[in-house]
């Protein structure tokens, strides 16, 4: 079985390097999240994720479910719009192997967005949080199992997961732009159901100030294999346990398209800034 995972990754990234993608930069793109980012884009290449051998299908309709290479600037950049999550009934290997496919294709930096409940009083519903820390909540760990020694150590350490260079160019770029960025920790639940009150309740008590069904599989794998990345929430919903509304997907969804301009601006001039 765990021969079959190194296969599997070493297949997939065949593929993609056999139609010539070359990327100096990564992008997951999530709920919601994508289409101004790929806009600006001179796209070469548009990949559906069941073309790619081994590469599990995306089974939201929320999410497109393809990569899209091109050129952003004088960058190479390959994009997944739209993620696989661990709730969709696929293994935390499947969840993380397009990260894996990114190292092998020589990924300088990856950069994730997400949708994520607002845990944070002080913050409202439409706006960014970057991500400084996280609490990872999903039962299952996408480096259990037969460690891939030629990625990264059985333990890799998690003292700073997201990288201090990257953090502080998007700081400063949501600084020069007036957008505003909040920092935080975000909560990584298996999902599909939303919270209940006790458990935003929890949550926070935890110390959160964001909760979300994805990235962080992601996030433990670019760490492994020594792949620098960083994550942006779009806070969709404000998920205040003394004050619930009743929220759903449209509802997120919506948000997340409003504030995409804002996510697309730093990540585009993050890729501008950083030297490769
Ligand atoms: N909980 C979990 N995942 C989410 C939420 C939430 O409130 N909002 C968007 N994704």
């Amino acid at each position: 079985m765990w021969k079959d995972h190194e296969q599997a990754i070493n297949e997939a990234t065949k593929f993609l390097r056999d139609r010539d993608i070359i990327p100096d930069v990564a992008v997951i793109l999530g709920t919601g999240l994508g289409n101004a980012f790929i806009k600006k884009m001179k796209v070469d290449k548009t990949i559906p994720f069941n073309q790619v051998p081994n590469f599990p299908v995306s089974t939201v309709d929320s999410h497109k479910g393809q990569w899209v290479y091109g050129a952003l600037g004088n960058k190479k950049i390959l994009v997944m719009q739209g993620r696989i999550h661990y709730y969709e009934g696929y293994t935390m290997q499947q969840v993380s192997l397009g990260v894996r496919v990114m190292k092998r294709l020589h990924v300088k930096y990856l950069l994730i967005s997400n949708a994520a409940g607002n845990l944070n009083k002080q913050w409202r519903q439409g706006e960014l949080m970057l991500l400084e820390d996280h609490i990872n909540l999903q039962f299952e760990n996408p480096l259990r199992g037969y460690n891939l020694q030629n990625d990264g150590p059985r333990f890799p350490d998690m003292s700073g997961p997201y990288s201090s260079h990257l953090n502080k160019l998007l700081i400063e770029i949501a600084r020069d732009n007036e957008i505003k960025l909040h920092r935080g920790v975000y909560a990584s639940v298996a999902g599909p159901n939303l919270e209940t009150r006790a458990e935003y309740k929890y949550l926070q008590t935890i110390g959160a100030d964001a909760v979300g069904m994805s990235t962080v599989p992601e996030v433990l794998v670019a760490n492994h294999c020594g792949l620098p990345c960083c994550a942006i929430s779009v806070l969709t919903n404000d998920a205040y346990a003394d004050n619930l509304e009743k929220t759903g997907l449209s509802e997120i969804i919506s948000v997340a398209n409003r504030s995409e301009k804002n996510l697309t601006v730093l990540y585009n001039e993050l890729i501008n800034r950083l030297k490769i």
